[in-house]
């Protein structure tokens, strides 16, 4: 049987993202000096990785019962709501980036073999009072609500979603963090038996990895997600614990945290570490400030392909503005 798998310049450009192109590109100059042979399978587009992933016609939104499912959807906090419409959830739960099991935007298609249960999330570091929460202690211990937020990711797409979840600062206060804490660093799990990517692209630096000053930890906005769209988080969006920041750009906002450091110098990150001059420490969205591949005047919103113009600190400033001075 013949399966024809389209090439990245065959798929539309909402398929492609800046990441992969430079991923590939990685890949092809290790693979020719690690392996040669397979290195056209990678460099050609072809979304092998696909094949061996779920069918378009299988279920995009998986939500298992966990001991604390009955407490989503939360209560609305009407202080944080936004004047654009919701995004189709369905398109949201297709479009995503994760790049431990693709770096193409199906990523649902490759989440099964990932268990969020048990799930522990260890907070450690310059504090007082460093503890491992078991994920279900943790959400039933912290004020669970509902924010309505805009999310605006580096490559200039933007979707505007209902999170669920708790502000960083509520956590921050439990463990009462020293004065020397001056940033926080939050890690992924590394999981080569759940994450194709992190087996298959073992050069890459795994874990992911963010971080952010504790001034911008304690932000009212910031914000630790535990569901979305009223219930829990499907496995593609961060199951069952991320980061949401929604003035910083996507990369920010990092998922399936299993770790909380509170350091004293600024933390190495993931895709600063990678690309040091297309992926900043602070990756506030800003139009005026455009990535050196492209600019950052406009986004496209996901479900309705409008684009429409970037707001500096998108759209957050009379929360964050004061943090950063005139930057
Ligand atoms: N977190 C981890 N662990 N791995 C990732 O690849 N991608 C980031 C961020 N968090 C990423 C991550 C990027 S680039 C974006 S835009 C957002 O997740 C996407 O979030 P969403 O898929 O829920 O829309």
């Amino acid at each position: 049987m013949l399966i024809k798998r389209k090439k990245t310049w065959e798929r539309p450009e909402r398929e492609v993202t800046p990441e992969e192109i430079y991923l590939k590109r990685r890949d092809f100059v290790k693979m020719m000096g690690v392996a040669g042979v397979g290195a056209g399978l990678l460099t050609n587009g072809i979304d092998i990785f696909d094949l061996f992933g779920k069918k378009d016609d299988e279920k995009l939104i998986k939500i298992p019962e966990t001991p604390t499912s009955h407490l989503y959807p939360a209560k609305k906090n009407a202080k944080y709501t936004v004047d654009r419409k919701i995004t189709d959830e369905l398109v949201a739960a297709r479009y995503n980036n994760f790049y431990e099991f693709s770096s193409f935007k199906s990523v649902w298609k490759h989440v099964d073999e990932m268990e969020v249960r048990p799930w522990q999330v260890e907070v450690g570091g310059l504090v007082e009072r460093p503890r491992v929460y078991d994920i279900d202690e943790l959400v039933r211990e912290m004020p669970l609500e509902e924010r309505l937020y805009r999310f605006r990711c580096v490559e200039a797409w933007a979707m505007t979603v209902p999170w669920t979840g708790f502000p960083m600062s509520a956590l921050i206060k439990k463990v009462s963090p020293l004065s020397s804490a001056k940033y926080i660093r939050m890690r992924t799990f590394h999981n080569k038996k759940w994450a194709l990517q992190q087996k298959l692209r073992f050069w890459l630096p795994w874990p992911y990895e963010e971080g952010l000053t504790m001034e911008e930890a304690m932000n009212e906005l910031t914000f630790l997600a535990t569901g979305i769209y009223g219930h829990e988080l499907p496995k593609q969006h961060g199951a069952p614990v991320r980061l949401v920041v929604p003035w910083k750009y996507g990369f920010k906002n990092i998922k399936s945290i299993v770790r909380i450091d509170f350091v004293e110098d600024e933390p190495k990150t993931f895709w600063n570490t990678l690309v040091p001059d297309e992926y900043d420490f602070t990756a506030n969205v800003n139009p005026e400030v455009p990535h050196p591949r492209w600019s950052q005047a406009t986004e496209r919103i996901i479900d309705t392909d409008e684009r429409v113009p970037t707001i500096k600190y998108n759209g957050y400033g009379e929360f964050v503005a004061r943090m950063y001075g005139k930057r």
